[in-house]
């Protein structure tokens, strides 16, 4: 791929500006060694803009960012002051809806042995995708309250399945393995007691599915699919799911390769604007401090150059973080002894010698 390819930094709320500039100092590495042209552009949204103006996203920025940029690159979104996380809904989900992101997804990877706390599995045995359903499902906001604030009080959340919807991520799982040549995609749900919501899921996964014959399909339930994913990771290579399942599922795999400290996401509509962040949250507590671990916003990097098509100086960012992890040039939750910056620099540094 040529030409300069434009990206929307959003650092955020807590140690989203921290982590971000680390990323973005080794992401400007990478891009220097592979002559790629990345062009970062800062955007101030988050909490303290919200609170000095009451404003968002606003529409203007949300048309910029749509027509104008290759990729969003996130860093946090989450602020005390901002009990209801109303700026963060509008902002992540608000972008994840409007710009129709169905693909979330989570790529779950053990990058170093002793990341796992599961008895006798190693980097083997845990490398698979989840690709959760990002745009309808549970998260969708239609409901409401009747009767509020009263003893007779009823509350209603709708979950949205569409045909539409629910092949377009199903068909995404199997062109994911496709593309990386990946043997097994395995569907999960509830469609034991959602019998309509997930019956849906069930028909279309076994339509969608007989048109890869070589790839094979597996369903799960999705209790069970917590189960097996502690017992058996091994068994996994790509899991296909709805965006609530996606959600709960997700955090308990990243924890299988060493928690949200390391977790990356994409969330994608291909050929569209994309918007890339760690699934970690801002944690006001270590903000400014220099204490923040930057590796997931590293690894977010990676899976952005990934899917703006320079597998290989992603591939180097992952090998950077790799060795990083194995010599602890690294923060204090990984068992290092660095700052933030200085975690940033040094990844620099490994991308740009090795
Ligand atoms: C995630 C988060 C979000 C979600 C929250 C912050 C709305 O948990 O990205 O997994 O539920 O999708
Ligand atoms: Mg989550």
């Amino acid at each position: 791929m040529s030409g300069t390819q434009k990206i929307a930094v959003i650092p955020g709320d807590g140690i989203g500006p921290e982590v971000a500039t680390a990323a973005v100092e080794v992401l400007d590495a990478v891009a220097e060694k592979h002559g790629l042209d990345l062009d970062f552009v800062w955007f101030d949204l988050g909490a303290e803009k919200y609170l000095a103006e009451g404003v968002t996203m606003p529409q203007a920025t949300f048309e910029d960012l749509r027509d104008h940029y290759d990729a969003i690159f996130l860093g946090a979104l989450g602020d005390p002051r901002v009990p209801d996380m109303a700026h963060a809904k509008d902002i992540l989900l608000g972008l994840r809806f409007r710009l129709d992101l169905y693909i979330n997804e989570r790529p779950v990877q053990l990058l170093h042995p002793e990341l796992t706390p599961l008895k006798g599995k190693g980097p083997a045995d845990l490398d698979f995708v989840i690709l959760r359903e990002n745009t309808e499902g549970l998260y969708v906001g239609v409901g409401g309250n009747f009767k509020k604030g009263t003893p007779d009080e009823i509350a209603v959340n709708e979950m949205i399945n569409t045909r539409k919807g629910t092949e377009r991520i199903i068909r995404a799982a199997f062109e994911y393995a496709t593309r990386h040549g990946k043997r097994r995609v395995c569907m999960s749900d509830k469609a034991n007691v959602l019998t309509y919501a997930h019956g849906l899921w069930q028909r279309v996964f076994k339509e969608v599915a007989g048109e890869y014959p070589d790839i094979e399909s597996r369903h799960l339930f999705a209790d069970v699919a917590a189960m097996e994913l502690v017992r058996a990771p091994e068994d996994f290579d790509v899991i296909v799911t709805s965006n609530m399942f996606g959600d709960l599922l997700s955090d308990l795999a990243a924890q299988l390769v060493g928690g949200i400290g390391l977790a990356s996401s994409g969330n994608i509509h291909p050929g569209r604007v994309s918007l890339f962040e760690p699934v970690h949250g801002s944690a006001p507590p270590l903000a400014g401090k220099d204490v923040a671990n930057p590796l997931a916003m590293v690894l977010t990097g990676a899976q952005m150059l990934r899917t703006l098509g320079h597998p290989e100086a992603a591939a180097d960012l992952d090998r950077a973080v790799r060795g990083a992890l194995a010599d602890k040039q690294v923060t204090r939750d990984l068992g290092g002894s660095l700052g933030t910056k200085a975690t940033g620099a040094a990844l620099a540094e490994r991308v740009a010698k090795g």
